[in-house]
């Protein structure tokens, strides 16, 4: 089932979400959920709070239209270890539609999780992965893509979503 993806500016996203303590059919169901919504939408990364449900749940699939579907579902993601070297590349966010900007990250990051049958998984991941990784991550934290740029850019971004609700609100 598709959910509806929360668009910034909105106090869920700049929450916290809790660590996941069971992993329970319903969040199973949830991770499912996620997918679906994130591939419909289209997008390659998706975070629970940006369907408003404040589990640290995250879903990515970086592989790209050529290759064969490569989803990944991590509950309680941690990066453990990051490269000192860094990458930009240009991000976006599905609470942030059609807005997109460089970000400087990390290029290579190691990151824990339990994976959806309650396996503890460890992977190092680079290129799109890495950042896509890190992006949705920061979700969990209450951190946007856009808290990395200048205030100026942020807030020309922030006035253009506050006018996009407005008129979503009013279609
Ligand atoms: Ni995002």
């Amino acid at each position: 089932m598709k959910r509806p993806i929360l668009i910034h500016p909105d106090p869920r996203l700049k929450k916290v979400a809790a660590p996941v303590a069971d992993l329970s059919d319903e969040l199973r169901k949830l991770s499912r959920d996620m997918l679906e919504t994130m591939y419909d939408a289209p997008g390659i990364g998706l975070a629970a709070p940006q369907i408003g449900v404040m589990d640290r749940l995250i879903v990515l699939d970086c592989a790209g239209e050529e290759a064969p579907p490569a989803p990944l579902v991590m509950f309680n993601p941690e990066v453990i270890l990051s490269s000192d070297d860094k990458n930009t590349h240009e991000e976006g966010c599905l609470s942030i539609p059609d807005q997109f900007a460089d970000v400087t990250r990390p290029a290579e990051v190691r990151v824990a999780w339990v994976d959806a049958n309650g396996n503890p998984q460890e992977k190092e991941f680079d290129g799109l992965w890495a950042t896509c990784v890190q992006h949705e991550i920061d979700h969990l934290n209450g951190k946007l893509f856009i808290d990395y740029l200048k205030p100026l850019k942020r807030q020309m971004i922030t006035r253009k979503m506050q006018k996009l609700k407005r008129e979503l609100a009013r279609a």
